[in-house]
């Protein structure tokens, strides 16, 4: 196991698996799912779905990655289920697909951090004309894309680790100061009554469906990402509070992105929170303005550090997403990681050229139907967000409990999850996984697919 790289200790995995949930996912997504989702309602069945169904993913994912020692393919291979395995290839597909449009994003982000130490907080009337010049932010992305491959041809452990114990706290203590200033700002409380304050009318299939996917996307489950990290962790690890501890740092870091745009929309919106897009552009659009308020020269270091921070913890999500299809093709092709990396990240960066297209440049790209309703016209970027991350993710999570439970064996997981876990016998935990899930289980299936049939 040494030859595939360990993490350095419990911290470093610690770190690692943050670092790869906290992302794009968080700042970018979160907001502009539940802005779209009707606000403090999608937040609600968001944090559901993140504690009581991939919580439990999440286990499962690291106690078949840590019993296996594998990649998310092999793993199943090496548990004696080969059959299984093409949930694990479900998973490098679904990888490559949320890596594609994943790196357009960050390249954004990456070109922003140069917008704002130019001040150009104009930028948010020319959202649509930044993202349709995709030489530019075509580049950007390219840069992202060859980092991301140059970390993980190097291998999991090492810089990256010590670099998120740095730059992860920097990025909470930024976005709550930013907090602190907007909810100053006029008309702050409109946004926050709307991220806070449930409408339960607004409860649809649809908004379960989509925040059940926003909660496995920003938590990286459903593909086997923490099936390949479990695979470096050691058997003396306590996998339930670990598990514990990624899931909070996430949930609470899109809170707090949330506290932070919400107030930013009242303000702009003139407190009648319309007008400002609610798609993927979100981000984009709200938080120059906040920089603009601040000032200047000020303004602009903010802002600029505050998209270098964003795009670290793009970095360290964008590579835990290439590390899955790179591990498996090291461990079933037999190819040096080195080789691995790049092949996969040409790959990738190939096939989200369509996303890159999907903004303006090409109209076609830009108004892809998508297959959830048909007549309304969608983007390239939004459809990939539909199949990936509210689909396949979902339904990979889902098949991965149903095969721990029933194929591999109830018995065989509690026992690896009761490892380094002093207590398990008694623990809530226990209790859940043998009386709560399996009716949660069904029940979220018949959500999806009836989603998908309607
Ligand atoms: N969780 C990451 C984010 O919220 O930005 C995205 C992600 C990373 C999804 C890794 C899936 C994954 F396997």
């Amino acid at each position: 196991m040494a030859a595939r790289g360990n993490f350095s200790s419990r911290i470093g995995f610690i770190a690692a698996a943050a670092g790869s949930a906290v992302g794009l996912g968080n700042i970018w997504g979160f907001p502009y799912e539940a802005g779209a989702g009707g606000g403090a309602i999608f937040v609600l069945v968001y944090l559901f779905f993140c504690f009581a169904l991939c919580f439990p993913v999440m286990l499962t994912e690291l106690a078949i990655g840590r019993k296996s020692g594998r990649n998310a393919v092999g793993a199943f291979d090496a548990l004696g289920h080969k059959k299984w395995n093409f949930i694990g290839k479900l998973g490098v597909l679904s990888g490559a697909l949320i890596l594609s449009f994943y790196n357009v994003i960050a390249g954004w982000a990456f070109g922003y951090t140069f917008e704002m130490a130019s001040g150009n907080f104009a930028i948010t009337e020319h959202f649509k004309e930044y993202t349709t010049n995709i030489y530019a932010v075509g580049i950007y992305g390219f840069l992202f894309m060859v980092s991301t491959a140059f970390i993980v041809s190097k291998g999991v452990s090492g810089g990256i680790e010590k670099a998120a114990k740095i730059l992860m706290p920097s990025l909470i203590v930024m976005m709550v100061s930013l907090i602190l200033y907007s909810l100053f700002l006029p008309n702050a409380m409109a946004g926050i009554k709307f991220f806070l304050l449930p409408d339960f009318t607004k409860l649809t299939l649809s908004v379960a469906f989509n925040a059940m996917g926003q909660a496995f996307f920003s938590l990286s489950l459903g593909m086997g990402t923490f099936i390949t990290y479990g695979s470096y962790i050691s058997k003396n690890d306590n996998l339930v509070s670990s598990a514990a501890l990624i899931t909070l740092t996430d949930v609470g870091i899109a809170i707090i992105a949330g506290l932070m745009i919400f107030p930013l929309i009242g303000f702009i919106s003139g407190g009648t929170l319309s007008g400002v897009g609610r798609g993927p552009e979100l981000i984009f659009v709200t938080l120059p303005h906040i920089f603009g308020e601040i000032g200047p020269t000020a303004g602009s270091i903010v802002g600029m550090i505050f998209f270098s921070l964003l795009c670290f913890a793009a970095l360290t999500s964008t590579v835990s997403l290439l590390e899955v299809p790179v591990s498996y093709v090291i461990d079933e092709f037999k190819i040096s990681r080195k080789k691995a990396a790049w092949l996969m990240s040409g790959i990738v960066y190939l096939i989200g050229i369509p996303s890159l297209m999907g903004n303006g440049y090409s109209a076609y790209f830009s108004e892809f139907i998508t297959y959830v309703s048909a007549s309304a016209p969608t983007d390239f970027l939004s459809f990939i967000v539909n199949v990936a991350n509210d689909s396949f993710l979902p339904l990979g999570g889902a098949l991965m409990i149903f095969f721990a439970a029933h194929i591999w064996k109830r018995e065989n997981l509690e026992a690896e999850i009761s490892m380094g876990f002093e207590g398990y016998e008694k623990s809530w935990v226990r209790k859940y996984l043998r009386f709560v899930m399996p009716i949660l289980l069904p029940a979220t299936l018949i959500i999806m697919f009836s989603m998908i049939v309607l």
